[in-house]
């Protein structure tokens, strides 16, 4: 055995997330010695867990002490402030390391496709949640919260997440990690109506149940279903025996539709078997058109929306579409269009031939899509790092002769990048934690690239 096969594969990871931090922690504690070096674009890592879970669920965001554990491990490196496609290219990432797995989340929006989309006042979803959650490249967006009724279209948990964070109150919102901005702003409202839409029946709906039970616990909000809308067609009806979520989901709607207003300042109306066909307005967005759906089967086992042609328009001053995320390609890297992921089989990327293109692997949102909850990228990430250890037990793996922490450091100075370390991390993790605790907050975040940087200097790589 040569010296080179002697020393640790290095890997890198790029992206911080869920998938990232599964994916190291698997290598980190694997069979095969390895060193990790984690890329992140941002100061700050763990992807979504900091920068799309919702400030009222702090819990959620504990999972971030088992990154916090995996990035103690030795080995492991965390080079923020670095983006792969800007400071660093694909090329460059063949050639410093053995191998590479993409992590980089879902970084754009699904479009509705209807006329209307981009009038100011309709957001995507993403925009709204990147914005209270503090995402530097986020704050400049200016939300106006000034109007009576503001529409959510979609059924999945962000949609949830959305109407909900619209709905908290003042004294809901002070003890979380939202942006101050975003507080004072959600805070102080006019809104006293938010309606949230569903293309599709209640039993379709892809929100969970604690979420959607959460709905109706809200300290300044009565939520209103109307019951003709949870009568199920047959096939509805019969596939609720077999999925558990539908079923819970049907009781408390049901429980929902069976309440009086109790008078709290805000409605939250739920509504299904509607989708938008335009966003209508001179200037800005001043109403939704609607159309009714039918359910008929799509020949794959579920149901999809047919138009009956029945519109309504909803006047509204705000829309927030929350269709599903969408992965963005990176270049060189192969990218399969139709779903936004980066292609790949398993984990093992490959070629638009299908040939797989060695050394080179996916994990998390990119590789399969934007959907499943944190734990699911822990499942998904160990599936490719098995593939990698395969392919490195099989002797697939070539060992990169400019593979060293040192080539990579040189080669971010050429370019200029002023790398971020996880020591530089920890600096801002303190800075807000410690401006968070007189307020009974987990954290008051940094939110601008200057502040988050300015927090990191002390501990950031000389570049010189
Ligand atoms: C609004 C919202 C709320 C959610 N709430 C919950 C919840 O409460 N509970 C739950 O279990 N799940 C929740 N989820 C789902 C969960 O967040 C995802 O399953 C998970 O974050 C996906 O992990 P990932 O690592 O693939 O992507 P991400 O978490 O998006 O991480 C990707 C990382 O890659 C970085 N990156 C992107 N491009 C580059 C580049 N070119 N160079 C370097 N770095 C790059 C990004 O900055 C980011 O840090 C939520 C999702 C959303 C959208
Ligand atoms: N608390 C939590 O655990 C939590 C919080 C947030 C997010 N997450 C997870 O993160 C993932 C992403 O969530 P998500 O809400 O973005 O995705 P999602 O669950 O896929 O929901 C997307 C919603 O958009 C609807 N939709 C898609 N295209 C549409 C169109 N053209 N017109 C109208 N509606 C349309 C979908 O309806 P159809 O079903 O008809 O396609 C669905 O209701 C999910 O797995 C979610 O569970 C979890």
């Amino acid at each position: 055995m040569s010296a080179d096969e002697q020393r640790p594969l290095r890997v890198v990871v790029v992206g911080s997330g869920p998938a990232g931090f599964y994916a190291a922690g698997a290598l980190l504690g694997g069979e095969v010695p390895a060193e990790v070096d984690m890329i992140e674009r941002l100061p700050t890592p763990w992807g979504l867990v900091r920068l799309g879970v919702a400030p009222d669920h702090p819990k959620l965001k504990s999972v971030s002490r088992a990154y916090e554990r995996i990035a103690e491990r030795p080995g492991f490196r965390f080079l923020g402030n670095v983006e792969v496609g800007r400071d660093l290219h694909h090329s460059d990432l063949c050639r410093l390391y053995d191998a590479v797995i993409y992590a980089v989340g879902a970084q754009s929006d699904k479009r509705l496709g209807i006329p209307g989309e981009d009038l100011p006042g309709s957001w995507a979803a993403t925009e709204f949640v990147a914005w209270y959650n503090g995402h530097p490249d986020f704050q400049e967006l200016e939300f106006d919260l000034d109007v009576e009724r503001a529409v959510v279209i979609g059924n999945g948990n962000v949609a949830v997440d959305v109407a909900r964070m619209l709905a908290l109150t003042p004294e809901e919102l002070a003890p979380t990690d939202a942006t101050d901005k975003a507080i004072a702003a959600i805070g102080s409202s006019k809104l006293k109506e938010i309606v949230m839409l569903g293309r599709r029946g209640p039993a379709q709906a892809s929100f969970t149940t604690p979420e959607l039970q959460e709905l109706g616990e809200l300290a300044g909000a009565d939520v209103l279903v109307d019951p003709a809308e949870l009568d199920l067609d047959e096939i509805s009806e019969a596939g609720l025996a077999g999925d558990t979520n539908a079923r819970r989901n049907l009781e408390v709607l049901r429980e929902f539709a069976g309440r009086a207003p109790t008078g709290k300042p805000l409605k939250l109306s739920l509504r299904f078997l509607v989708s938008p066909v335009a966003i209508v307005g001179d200037e800005r967005v001043e109403a939704i058109e609607v159309e009714g759906n039918r359910l008929v089967p799509d020949g794959r086992g579920s149901m999809r929306a047919e138009p009956t042609g029945e519109r309504e328009t909803i006047p509204t001053g705000l829309v927030f579409r929350s269709v599903g995320y969408r992965g963005v390609a990176l270049p060189e890297v192969p990218f399969e269009e139709g779903r936004g992921t980066i292609r790949n089989e398993g984990g093992r990327v490959v070629d638009e031939h299908g040939e797989v293109v060695p050394g080179v692997y996916a994990a998390g949102w990119i590789k399969r899509g934007p959907t499943g909850v944190i734990g699911t990228n822990k499942k998904d990430a160990s599936e490719t790092v098995e593939l990698l250890l395969e392919d490195e037990r099989a002797g697939r793996l070539e060992r990169r002769t400019d593979a060293t922490a040192d080539a990579v450091d040189t080669l971010l100075a050429e370019r200029g990048a002023q790398p971020v370390l996880y020591e530089g991390w920890s600096s801002i993790d303190q800075v807000e934690r410690t401006a968070g605790e007189p307020h009974g907050r987990p954290r008051a975040k940094l939110v601008t690239w200057e502040e988050l940087l300015e927090a990191a200097e002390s501990e950031r790589v000389p570049t010189s």
